[in-house]
């Protein structure tokens, strides 16, 4: 049994990682979120009130606030998912990204070694601090060739969310070799699920074809991306908590990859069942293609197979079944998520 520190734990991922790590474990957690707009604690509803949960809002870049937490909780491990994370949000205003993402990494690592040097501090053996990355640190692939990212790929990242991701990587890989920090650094794929803050594709998809507006997407569609659902990226967070060596690095994915056209328009198709328009026509008839996004990556692609090797883990929801319950999920929450973009 662990005691838990989830950073960014009322995030979309994040609470995922929580309710999971309550539901399906006996350790202890304590979520950690500055409740940015991103942040929510509908999101921790079912947890919150549990023995083995409290929540703290603080911001990581506090560092003396979260020192004193780490000194009265006594945590003997960390996942650390706070984050800005919406790429065209970092190439309208990249600061924001660089402040978290980076400077607010280095802070929290510089609180754990300081944690670990304490004399109540846990030793180095049992500590992990585990670092969420993302597949996007990689760059892009060519959209034919069937070419995988995986844990000897090189760095290249594109936008500046990615950048600031890549930044934070290096940082927990300098804390590692200096100060030896137990690290394990994972490069999940793009998630999906309920709860996804509505300014990502899929929620966007589903919330404007509700609303009979039109369904943006960027250039042609034809750019694909490797999907895995939150629940299982949350289950993989937590077998590397609970099974990762100190420096090791593992890919996340599902090994399911689709072009956005192709996203948007299952999606059109289950909400023609699910939620058909008014006037007849089918939702894709509101498909509307923009201009594309600046550098706009052609195509995600991970292989998870170190992880399944080493950690024996292997995702549990399908896409097909997954997509649906989604569609379902934002369906029936349409208000919670409209309440939400009106919060900002
Ligand atoms: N969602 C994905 O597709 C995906 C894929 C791979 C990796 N990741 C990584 O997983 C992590 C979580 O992603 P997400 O989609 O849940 O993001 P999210 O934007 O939904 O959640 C981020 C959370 O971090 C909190 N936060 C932001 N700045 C903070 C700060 N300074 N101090 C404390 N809390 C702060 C926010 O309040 C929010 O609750 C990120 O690090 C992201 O890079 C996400």
């Amino acid at each position: 049994m662990r005691r838990v520190v989830v950073t960014g734990g009322a995030g979309f991922l994040g609470s995922a990682v929580v309710r999971h790590l309550i539901r399906r474990t006996e350790h202890e957690v304590i979520t950690l979120d500055a409740l940015t707009y991103a942040g929510d604690l509908r999101a921790l509803e079912s947890v919150a009130s549990h023995p083995r949960h409290r929540f703290e809002r603080l911001d990581i870049r506090q560092g003396r606030a979260v020192q004193a937490l780490f000194e009265e909780a006594r945590p003997d491990a960390v996942i650390h998912l706070a984050a800005e994370s919406h790429v065209d949000r970092s190439l309208d205003h990249a600061a924001p990204f660089v402040d978290t993402n980076v400077v607010g990494t280095a802070t929290l690592l510089d609180v754990v070694r300081a944690w670990l040097d304490h004399p109540d501090g846990p030793s180095r053996d049992r500590f992990r601090f585990v670092h969420v990355s993302t597949d996007e640190v990689y760059g892009d692939l060519p959209i034919e060739g069937g070419e995988r990212f995986d844990e000897e790929s090189p760095y290249d990242p594109h936008s500046p969310y990615a950048a600031s991701k890549a930044a934070s990587d290096h940082l927990v890989g300098a804390w590692a070799h200096s100060w030896a920090v137990p690290a394990v650094i994972t490069h999940g794929t793009n998630t999906y699920g309920p709860g996804q803050y509505p300014e990502k594709l899929i929620p966007v998809a589903i919330l404007r074809a509700l609303a009979g507006e039109p369904i943006p997407l960027f250039g042609s569609g034809r750019n694909v991306r490797d999907w895995i659902h939150v629940d299982d990226h949350a289950s993989a967070l937590v077998r590397i908590l609970e099974r990762a060596e100190p420096g090791a690095r593992f890919g996340i994915g599902a090994r399911c990859e689709h072009a956005n056209l192709a996203v948007v328009s299952q999606i059109c198709a289950l909400l023609d069942e699910i939620a058909p328009r008014a006037d007849g026509e089918g939702h894709a008839a509101a498909i509307t293609f923009v201009a594309d996004r600046p550098g706009h990556d052609r195509r995600y692609a991970t292989d998870p197979s170190a992880l399944e090797t080493a950690l024996g883990w292997s995702p549990e929801v399908g896409w097909a079944e997954g997509l649906r319950a989604t569609v379902q999920w934002f369906v029936d929450h349409e208000q919670w998520c409209r309440d939400r973009l009106n919060r900002r």
